[in-house]
């Protein structure tokens, strides 16, 4: 397994681009079943979740003509088994995603219960019932959901969690399903806003991206997708956190602000300096850093899969911060590891109190999952001595080339195979 070791203490300078946005390709990926034909992705973020969402689509009978340089080039003419497997639905959760696809083209799904996550228990029940009342019989037998419908009916739902996967499940399901579905209390992440957009571009008939209700015409077929993904905004805002941390002066380019604007407004309060441009960003750190109280909400509130780095930044700042987790229950697992290097974190429940200190020290650290992963890197950066992290293939499911980017910009960042 690889590993990476860093020697902590340098600062960050200079200009590093945002790749593709692995949240908003997965479910673009996954609505291709959704198509018959040639469908092309560009911008596609070099990422283990990406290639494994690929590996899946082919297990199900389509054909990928192009894979290179963050160009995808799939057909999906001949899509036609309805299993997605244990072996890949276990590599990465949002396989899920297929679910309401599969049913919406095929009207027969079986696919593997994702089971428990470093993060949380993450059911699918909000999923599974939506695609019920939409007609489907669905069974959960030995870890795998099976799912039969001879079409799929428009319906009126209401999500009683706030859902990104789940939304854009039973929004891929609706796009095929005869009559109107309209979604209540949906999620407005940019990820979902983009995949609605993208299916209208298909021939979709949704209105209300953005806001807390979806209403989804369905119609009877969907042209190929032929699409740029989005800059990913969780690798934006942890590139700014490494400029905040190193008290560096970091330029991010091809990102899209407004999507981070939570984190522009945290950074700005606990002293750093963010000049926003139209496409770009820069984040300049002085060495006075103050302790600021965060909550993790959905979209536009402060985005949970930032939270990790977030507190990796607060473990260096002066004073006390709080930090309240409310989108998964079981998100501070970094906490443990960042106190191996001398942080002062005490947990309780969902509140993460962190009493900054002056350094951190390196330390031979594990990675726990993907957000966790890129804490741990962050505060390793900011620490005085040499970390080793291990268990980084968490980290490669979702950041693109993250050592060379990091070393453009003067980390002493090393992959150890
Ligand atoms: N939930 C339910 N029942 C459901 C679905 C969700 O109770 O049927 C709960 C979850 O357990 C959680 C909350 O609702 O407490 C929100 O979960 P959500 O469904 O929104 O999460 P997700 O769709 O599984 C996506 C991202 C995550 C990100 C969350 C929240 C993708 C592929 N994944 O997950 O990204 O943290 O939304 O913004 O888009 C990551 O990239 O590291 C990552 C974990």
């Amino acid at each position: 397994m690889d590993k990476f070791i860093i020697e902590g203490g340098g600062r960050l300078a200079g200009e590093v681009e945002i790749s593709g946005s692995k949240n908003a390709a997965l479910p673009i990926m996954a609505a291709m079943i959704l198509t018959s034909g040639k469908n092309k992705i560009r911008g596609v973020p070099q990422v283990r979740d990406v290639t494994t969402m690929l590996y899946l689509l082919k297990d199900l009978g389509g054909c990928t003509e192009e894979f290179n340089d963050g160009c995808i080039v799939f057909d999906s003419a001949g899509i036609n088994n309805y299993e997605a497997p244990y072996d890949l639905v276990s590599k990465m959760r949002a396989s899920c995603l297929v679910l309401g696809p599969l049913l919406a083209r095929l009207g027969k799904a079986k696919v593997s219960l994702p089971g428990g996550c470093a993060i949380g228990a993450r059911p699918l029940d909000l999923h599974i019932r939506g695609l019920e009342e939409m007609g489907a019989k669905i069974r959960l037998e030995q870890g795998y959901i099976y799912g039969e419908v001879k079409r799929l009916l428009g319906i009126r739902y209401y999500f009683d969690t706030v859902s990104v996967t789940g939304t854009a499940n039973l929004m891929m399901a609706a796009t095929l399903a005869d009559g109107e579905t309209v979604l209540e209390n949906v999620a407005k992440e940019p990820e979902v806003v983009f995949l609605a957009n993208v299916l209208n571009q298909c021939g979709a008939k949704i209105k209300g991206h953005g806001t807390d209700l979806l209403t989804i015409r369905g119609v009877q077929s969907l042209k190929p997708i032929n699409c740029d993904i989005l800059p990913d905004r969780i690798e934006t805002g942890t590139y700014m956190i490494a400029s905040a941390i190193t008290s560096g002066d970091v330029k991010i380019i091809n990102c899209i602000p407004q999507q981070v604007e939570a984190l522009t407004m945290k950074l700005r309060q606990a002293g750093l300096v963010v000049e926003e441009n139209e496409t770009s960003l820069r984040v300049v750190g002085d060495g006075q850093l103050n302790g600021v109280n965060i909550k993790t909400q959905p979209h536009p509130g402060f985005a949970t899969d930032l939270q990790a780095q977030f507190m990796a930044l607060m473990a260096l700042a002066q004073g006390q911060s709080i930090i309240i987790e409310t989108v998964f229950e079981n998100r501070f697992m970094h906490a443990a590891e960042l106190k191996r290097m001398g942080a002062d974190v005490t947990i309780q429940g969902q509140t993460a109190v962190v009493n900054g200190v002056k350094e951190l020290s390196g330390a031979p650290l594990m990675a726990t999952d993907l957000r966790a992963s890129a804490s741990l890197v962050l505060a390793a950066l900011a620490a005085k001595g040499k970390s080793v992290i291990s268990r980084i293939y968490h980290i490669d499911r979702g950041y693109s080339c993250i050592e060379k980017k990091l070393c453009s910009l003067g980390a002493k960042i090393y992959r150890e195979k």
